[in-house]
């Protein structure tokens, strides 16, 4: 077996190191038995370590998707009497609202189109214009586009209203520079899977200690995903219910690797990743979608060129053993996606420009897409 079969250019799940998938190769482990308590802990330590949010946060682990995490979190904090303003550019901002939704929380969406970045002031205004949201839900990096939405700015304006907010860093923790610990950020929502260069199946919050004892004594809105049931099980080195045991290995490995590697300098690959891969694309004709200085060092949303469809284009460069990503909703229809997240390296989006040049000049010559 080759040390990566793909190269895989949707945004998660990522490429992996071999050490990480290996890791999945456990003796079987019973998962009420010290010796998986001790893999949780250390997961969980590490997490925190790594977001440098020292002892006022924890990490509260779930077996599931990233949306497990992140309805945990938005149905756990907002009180039956509190709402949620939610910040919408994208399909995962939509996400937040189909949540609020489901759950029956008060709710208001700041909508805007999918290529441009939320406004801090407009957030401020729906703010005061509305004492009844307790709470702001923002994306951090909409992956949807790879609009990066100026969440500093959003929290500090939430923090002068005194509202607390949950940030959906899915795609960009351990990617992109986030304080975490920022003055007003009691959740941030994040998965294995993705700049964390693990396996899908686990999600986790990470979370202000100080707002997870704030759900001590209240209903909880769902069963599996109670974020203070969960949390305060974890804290006593136990869990509520059964865990993606192998997965949690291949974490901890992933964990191992991002420290070896450092989260500055991992944030720093990404950033040089993505510019060689956009001036490789801008040599070729392709235009990005998102403005420059809204867009993420992750993820890039190219136009499609005149003659040439997606499906031809994604085959074509999976015959070369690259995975490009459809656009998501309209998008699709002039758009796809790159993402260079994972083990990833500048030589190899080098490659995945080479590829894309090949496929061009293949499919244009075949007149495909017409
Ligand atoms: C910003 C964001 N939020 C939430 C999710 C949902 O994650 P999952 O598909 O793992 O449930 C994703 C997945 O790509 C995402 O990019």
């Amino acid at each position: 077996m080759s040390e990566r079969e793909w190269i895989l250019l949707n945004p998660g799940p990522a490429n992996t190191s071999r050490q990480v998938r290996e890791a999945l190769v456990t003796p079987d482990l019973c998962h009420r038995e010290p010796e998986f308590f001790e893999v949780m802990r250390d997961c969980r330590e590490r997490l925190v370590r790594l977001s440098e949010a020292a002892d006022a946060f924890a990490a509260v682990l779930f077996t599931g998707s990233g949306t497990a995490a992140v309805e945990a979190a938005v149905c756990s904090a907002v009180p039956p009497d509190g709402g949620l303003l939610v910040v919408d550019n994208g399909v995962y901002g939509d996400r937040l609202l189909r949540i609020a939704r489901a759950h029956d929380i008060a709710h208001k969406a700041l909508s805007y189109d999918a290529a441009t970045p939320a406004r801090p002031d407009d957030v401020r205004a729906a703010l005061r214009e509305d004492r009844r949201l307790t709470h702001v839900a923002v994306v951090h990096h909409e992956t949807t586009t790879g609009v990066l939405n100026p969440v500093a700015e959003i929290v500090r304006a939430a923090a002068v209203e005194g509202r607390r907010v949950l940030v959906d860093a899915m795609s960009s923790l351990f990617g992109e520079p986030l304080d975490v610990t920022q003055d007003g950020i009691d959740f941030v929502m994040a998965s294995a899977n993705k700049c964390l260069q693990g396996v899908p199946g686990i999600s986790f919050v990470l979370a202000r200690r100080q707002a997870l004892e704030a759900l001590r004594d209240r209903s909880p809105r769902s069963v599996y995903l109670d974020l203070w049931n969960h949390y305060a099980t974890q804290e006593q080195d136990n869990t509520p219910f059964t865990p993606a045991v192998q997965v949690l290995h291949a974490m901890r490995q992933a964990l191992r690797e991002l420290e070896k590697e450092g989260v500055r300098e991992r944030i720093t690959r990404y950033a040089e990743n993505a510019r060689v891969l956009r001036r490789g694309m801008a040599a070729l004709g392709f235009e990005i979608l998102v403005p420059e200085g809204a867009r993420s060092s992750i993820l890039t949303t190219f136009k499609l060129l005149p003659g040439i469809a997606y499906d031809p284009l994604h085959d074509a460069m999976k015959r070369r053993g690259y995975i490009i990503y459809a656009g998501q909703g309209d998008i699709r229809k002039y758009a796809f996606r790159v993402s260079n997240m994972g083990t990833l390296t500048p030589a190899d989006m080098q490659g995945v420009v080479e590829a894309f040049a090949a496929c061009r000049a293949e499919l244009q010559a075949a007149g495909s897409g017409r």
